[in-house]
């Protein structure tokens, strides 16, 4: 990689503005609650953001109350409240961000042809007037004012730089640009923020900023493309959440200023081994999982399963990666074992696990491993942990699921219950029906009567894989016994019995690691911890 600076600006502050909780969470389906919002607040202080957006104060008392408790709860980054151009938006927004150590107000105002048409009815005249008129009420009300053109890419050049000037002149010290439908392309974006930065009188007490949308999949490329043209803040959201597609997702654009800084020669004030934990909390909060195949934060970003790239990365793992996991705040890399992996990795993560196995028994291993991989994709470690047992002649499998039945009636007051059928190769069929929850809460609970084994179910994740216009769901289980974690996997053709068979299969996992008897009885207290740490 050229370690050639092509950008003259010299290792120049990039400002980190957060509007996850504000346009974030105005999108449909990221919605949050003060609590939450507050919870989400204090992961983005410990990323070390600049500017937290917590929201439009005037939009709902709902929302002045998460502004005023992040205001007060919340030290570190500036807290900011989104405000439209209008007195009362900007008293009440000063109420919410009252307790703030440094506030700020962030007024916004369409400029295009098309929002001052069809939107305000406003002539450019009264446009700038009111810029004038709020931006100078709001700076004695606020330690800082931002103001926004909406829609600056869709305005007309001149009048954008004379409405910038013209807020710069009443004392704003950010200049926002936004592409608020994200129709820009870099080149674009590029030439607009050094037109303005050049023409825009008293823009040197300003900074610009970048609030780009992702509607064309843009949003980061055009961020960057104004942090090269000499913008220095940049607006974003975690996971890249926002209006319609979205904002620019903030992990990207962090991690492409921290990676290329040959190329953008900038700093941040951001600690980038807190980016995985505000991802997935924010993924959690909202109940919007992070996609497998996102960058930088989506499971497969750190993971390698075809063997050449698994030989490669256990060799040196700059082969594959361009980061490191720990940069996000990840402990490692994951090498996936799946079909395309071959034997150099399949033996790393056996050697890994603590096992030592002679090298005929690797070569049965690796044939049903082949094997098993064509069934599954994805290999867990639990999985693996059976395979050398089998090989290796300590089968493991005991309780095997014959049959189940559930009823849950939504609206009714009957509590849901389960029936369910287990084989085992000493006490035979055994039959339990238990209440619960929920209908596959009540399976677990009747798997637990017949084994004898109470679990404490900690994850489990359904996934569904597709081939040949056939679909099956995958279960994937995690049971905390006797304070140890067992692994559990099921692929079968429905959401139900996996989930149920995975259970079944964890705690056949435990009855062997832990020398369980057949009525769930432990019957010695040898040591367990490869097995459960393998989980
Ligand atoms: O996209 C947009 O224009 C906005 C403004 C309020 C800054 O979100
Ligand atoms: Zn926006």
């Amino acid at each position: 990689m050229s370690k050639t600076s092509t950008n003259p600006h010299n290792n120049a502050k990039i400002a980190i503005f957060d509007t996850t909780l504000r346009d974030g969470e105005q999108a449909p389906g990221f919605s949050m609650s003060a609590d939450e919002k507050l919870m989400m607040a204090l992961t983005l202080r410990d990323l070390g953001v600049d500017v937290i957006e917590a929201g439009f104060a005037a939009a709902s008392p709902g929302d002045a109350d998460a502004v005023r408790r992040i205001a007060s709860e919340v030290e570190g980054p500036t807290i900011c409240s989104l405000a439209r151009a209008t007195e009362a938006d900007i008293k009440i927004a000063a109420s919410a961000l009252h307790p703030a150590k440094r506030s700020r107000l962030h007024i916004f105002l369409g400029t295009s042809p098309l929002h001052r048409q069809a939107k305000l009815n406003m002539s450019k005249a009264e446009v700038l007037a009111a810029i004038e008129r709020t931006v100078g009420m709001a700076t004695s009300m606020f330690d800082e004012v931002e103001f926004s053109a909406e829609d600056a890419i869709r305005t007309e050049r001149p009048f954008l730089a004379e409405a910038l000037e013209c807020a710069a002149r009443a004392g704003a010290c950010v200049l926002n640009v936004p592409d608020t439908v994200g129709y820009a392309t870099p080149d674009e974006i590029y030439d607009l923020f050094s037109f303005l930065i050049a023409n825009v009188g008293g823009a040197d007490k300003a900074i610009f900023s970048a609030h780009c949308h992702d509607d064309l999949g843009m949003a980061v490329a055009n961020s960057l493309a104004a942090v090269r043209a000499g913008a220095r803040q940049v607006e974003g959201a975690i996971n890249g959440i926002g209006e319609r597609a979205g904002n620019c997702a903030l992990e990207e654009l962090i991690m492409a200023l921290h990676t290329r800084k040959d190329i953008f020669d900038a700093h941040l004030s951001v600690d980038t081994s807190k980016i995985y934990t505000a991802s997935h909390t924010l993924a959690k909060v909202t109940g919007n999982p992070v996609p497998r195949n996102k960058a930088i934060v989506g499971r497969n970003a750190f993971a390698h399963e075809a063997g050449i790239h698994q030989h490669g990365v256990l060799n040196d793992r700059r082969t594959y990666e361009i980061m490191t996991p720990e940069d996000i705040g990840l402990s490692g890399n994951a090498l996936i074992l799946g079909k395309h992996s071959g034997k150099h990795a399949l033996i790393a993560r056996i050697e890994e696990m603590g096992f030592h196995v002679e090298e005929d028994r690797l070569n049965a291993i690796f044939v049903a491993f082949k094997a098993m991989a064509d069934q599954y994709g994805e290999i867990a470690d639990a999985q693996l942990i059976g395979l050398i047992e089998g090989v290796t002649g300590n089968a493991a499998s005991v309780w095997s699921l014959r049959r189940v039945e559930m009823r849950a009636t939504h609206g009714s007051a009957a509590e849901p219950f389960a029936r369910v059928e287990l084989d085992h190769p000493e006490r035979g069929q055994v039959t339990d029906i238990a209440t619960g929850e929920g209908p596959i809460h009540a399976a677990f609970n009747a798997v637990q009567n017949i084994t004898g084994i109470s679990a404490r179910v900690e994850e489990l994740e359904i996934s569904h894989v597709g081939a040949q216009g056939r679909t099956d769901c995958i279960a994937d289980i995690v049971l905390r016994i006797n304070g140890k974690k067992f692994a559990g996997r099921s692929r079968t053709r429905d959401v139900i019995p996996a989930g149920v068979e995975a259970y079944v299969d964890a705690i056949n996992r435990a009855a062997a690691a832990m020398d369980i008897d057949i009525f769930g009885r432990e019957k010695t207290t040898a040591d367990t911890t490869t097995t459960a740490d393998a989980a």
